[in-house]
């Protein structure tokens, strides 16, 4: 295990942006995860785990600690009678383990493919798309208690998974490092299409399989820029900057009455989230308070094909970004009165 100092952080981001870190490290086995932590630990050093970086904005002074980038490999299948177990190492790519259980034919994942990042992020946002997340199929995370320095296996239920959220970015936020995640996938692989854009695609009847639903989603995604594609500015992103604001039924039909009765435009739509809670499209929200598509200010802007992602232009700075996150928060907050909400993790602020 070598320990670098001073290693440039915006390589190994999506968004491409972010200073140097300190000190930085990849981990390929849990005795390195160890040794880089005590490591960290001895020196008093401030520690952050990166794995893919498709959902960080790294500041630019970058981050003043021990960087350690979760480099752990492997895969194993185990069947059983509730289902195929896929036993993956935090360090492996997302987008290649979905590709494997589709061509193995285990469904749970398929929405899921064209994701960027690693396994390891997966419970830590409940990453989600296109009518999957990964709650639903997620039996275990093992991880590495941050203070104790022990592994322990987490159920699911331990997780608390909800929308983009679960223990490990809201309750227990920097209390476990995740080395390796079981799911539960279904051998046989029966499609559940319940995404709108989805369902457009097929035809009732089409019966389709999983490989050319996973193959649908890759073009949604192509076609919305949110898929990583060598040499597309609008890919330099970290994929959705807001996260889709939730509000009270009562708050919703406040806000359609008065945007209504004004004729200020038409009503936002919604989609339901749960108990009296609707779920609004802040891509939406956003081009309705003037900003559409392809806005620029400065090196950082809109992304040419999706509202909600914020791209990097070419040569933009954290602070740009964030210029542009004040202005768009603060026009979608005067036009409809709602707090939008950064998705990205933010590093080194
Ligand atoms: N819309 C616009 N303009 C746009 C795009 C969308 O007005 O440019 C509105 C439309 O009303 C559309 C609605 O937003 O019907 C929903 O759009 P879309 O299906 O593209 O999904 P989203 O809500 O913008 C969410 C996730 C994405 C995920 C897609 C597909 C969040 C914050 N984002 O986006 O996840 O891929 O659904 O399921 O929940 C991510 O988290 O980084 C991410 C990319």
């Amino acid at each position: 295990m070598e320990i670098q100092e001073q290693v440039l952080l915006a390589p190994f981001t999506t968004f491409g942006i972010g200073g140097p870190a300190r000190w930085f490290v990849e981990a390929a086995s849990e005795a390195d995860v160890v040794d880089a932590v005590r490591w960290a630990r001895d020196r008093a050093v401030p520690l952050f785990v990166l794995g893919g970086g498709s959902n960080l904005l790294i500041s630019d002074a970058g981050f003043s600690g021990l960087v350690l980038r979760v480099v752990l490999k492997g895969i194993g299948t185990f069947p059983s009678d509730s289902g195929m177990l896929f036993r993956v190492a935090a360090g492996e790519d997302w987008d290649e383990f979905v590709s494997l259980a589709v061509m193995q034919n285990c469904a749970g994942i398929e929405c899921l493919a064209g994701i960027p990042g690693t396994v390891g992020g997966t419970p830590v946002q409940n990453v989600g798309a296109y009518g999957q997340e990964v709650a639903e199929t997620i039996l275990g995370v093992r991880v590495m208690d941050l203070e104790t320095l022990e592994f322990r296996e987490m159920t699911a239920a331990e997780c608390g998974f909800a929308y983009r959220s679960s223990v490990f970015n809201s309750t227990a936020r920097g209390q476990f490092l995740v080395t390796r995640v079981d799911y539960r996938l279904r051998p046989g692989g029966e499609v559940n299409l319940r995404y709108a854009d989805l369902q457009k695609v097929f035809t009732a009847g089409s019966n389709p399989g999983l490989l050319e639903v996973a193959n649908a989603v890759h073009h949604i995604r192509q076609s919305k820029g949110m898929l990583l594609v060598e040499g597309d500015p609008d890919c330099r992103s970290a994929g959705s900057f807001f996260k889709n604001p939730v509000v009270s039924a009562v708050e919703f039909a406040h806000l359609s009455a008065r945007l209504g009765s004004a004729q200020l435009g038409s009503v936002p739509p919604s989609y339901p989230a749960g108990e009296g809670l609707v779920k609004l499209p802040a891509a939406w929200l956003i081009e309705q308070a003037g900003f559409p598509k392809g806005f620029r200010l400065g090196r950082a802007g809109i992304s040419s094909r999706h509202t909600l992602a914020l791209v990097n232009l070419g040569g933009a700075t954290a602070a740009d970004l964030l210029v542009l996150r004040d202005v768009i928060v603060a026009g979608v907050s005067e036009r409809f009165g709602i707090a939008l909400a950064m998705e990205p993790v933010m590093v080194g602020f």
